[in-house]
């Protein structure tokens, strides 16, 4: 039987068009999409242990001469010196700027091995190949890259777009459970926040989608990536448009924080934070009772979130006025108008804000 051709969407950000090619079995067409965009001569793999010793090989057998980088699995090892490692490693084989980086792992090396693509040398061509669902969905697209520093996550960075994004949905087989869970509350995001149909697609395939059947997997993730590279084409530096994508993470951002990056993924404290700003719309009557139960209903499905009724909600209000997103009581908060769109509404208060996080289980 032939083989299925990958689905590909084209990504038209200012600064640089390129394509995202989404297919199971594309990891083995590696070499041939990175010289047809003409992705570097020399190759540099980033990716860290635990990718490597799972796929590590099948990526071998498509790019069998280029060099892998590899790093400490973590996002505390997403730093400065990681980078400077990278920068070492890159200076030692002796790379100059027509060498191509590939990145071949989750968020965290993507968004280092990007940042590294970025600067050294003032920029070397860049090629995703992300692996996790999280990755794959979001942070592989749309040029944002960089590292935490001690005071903070991601406070140093750049828009950097790669030339090529290349999805294997056939890695996601060994990724554990959790964190594909967590993956795919950023798909319910995007479901909730921009696409109707692919809410409802969500509401039907759940089952198949959490047993990452390639059939329902391949074009969600797809439709994820279509969703992020228009949203990126229009607003690239995230002055408007793309802020909508934020939805559930004032929330998720503050849960984070206020249990140190230890309790929850990423992906589960944008699902209580989606769930907040559900309950918030509904309360003012921007979305319905059926809209807001559905919602609420199709992220109970993906099972139970850590828990949060040891928190409070003063203490997230004081981690977001700490984010600067509250000025003088009032919130900027990407709100539902309905199951498929959504609006920053920079009027919400405190109290509302208190109401729906101690109805999710937070004490006042
Ligand atoms: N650039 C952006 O626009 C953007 C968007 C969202 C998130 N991010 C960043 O992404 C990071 C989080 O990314 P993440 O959730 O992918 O976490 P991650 O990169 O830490 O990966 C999660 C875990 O899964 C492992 N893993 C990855 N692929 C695997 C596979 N196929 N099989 C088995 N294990 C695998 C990793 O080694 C790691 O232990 C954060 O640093 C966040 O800031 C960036
Ligand atoms: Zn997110």
């Amino acid at each position: 039987m032939a083989k299925a051709l990958p689905l590909r969407i084209d990504v038209h950000a200012p600064s640089r068009t390129y394509r995202v090619l989404v297919g199971p079995g594309s990891l083995a067409g590696l070499r041939e999409v990175l010289d047809g965009v003409g992705c570097g001569t020399a190759r540099f793999v980033v990716s860290n242990q635990t990718v490597w010793g799972h796929w590590g090989g099948a990526l071998r057998e498509s790019l069998p001469d280029a060099e892998p980088i590899l790093l400490p699995d973590g996002e505390r090892f997403k730093t400065l010196s990681s980078t400077a490692r990278i920068y070492d490693a890159l200076l030692k084989a002796g790379a100059d700027r027509s060498a191509g980086l590939v990145t071949f792992g989750g968020g965290v090396v993507g968004d280092m091995g990007g940042f590294a693509a970025a600067t050294y040398m003032r920029g070397l061509a860049l090629a995703h190949v992300p692996t996790t669902l999280l990755a794959q969905v979001d942070a592989a697209i749309g040029g944002k890259v960089g590292v935490n520093l001690p005071g903070g996550k991601n406070l140093v960075g750049a828009f950097y777009q790669p030339s090529v994004v290349v999805i294997d949905p056939l890695v996601l087989a060994t990724l554990p459970r959790r964190e594909f869970r967590a993956g795919l509350y950023e798909v319910i995001k995007y479901g909730v926040a921009c696409d109707a149909g692919l809410f409802e697609r969500l509401r039907r395939d759940l089952g198949p989608l959490s047993r990452r059947d390639g059939g329902v997997l391949t074009p969600v993730i797809a439709d994820c990536c279509r969703i992020k590279g228009a949203v990126v084409a229009r607003d690239e530096r995230e002055s408007g448009a793309r802020r909508i994508l934020n939805f559930g993470h004032t929330v998720g951002h503050a849960l984070e924080a206020a249990t140190r990056y230890r309790r929850f993924l990423h992906g589960e404290s944008v699902a209580y934070g989606m769930l907040a700003s559900c309950a918030i719309a509904a309360a003012r009557g921007m979305i319905s009772a059926p809209d807001h139960a559905a919602i609420a209903a199709l992220v109970a499905q993906l099972g139970p979130l850590p828990p949060v009724n040891d928190l409070s909600a003063s203490a997230q209000l004081e981690y977001m006025r700490r984010d600067k997103k509250v000025h003088e009581g009032r919130l900027h908060v990407v709100l539902p108008t309905g199951i498929g769109s959504a609006d920053v509404i920079a009027d919400v208060s405190e109290t509302e804000l208190t109401t729906a996080l101690t109805a999710l289980g937070l004490a006042e």
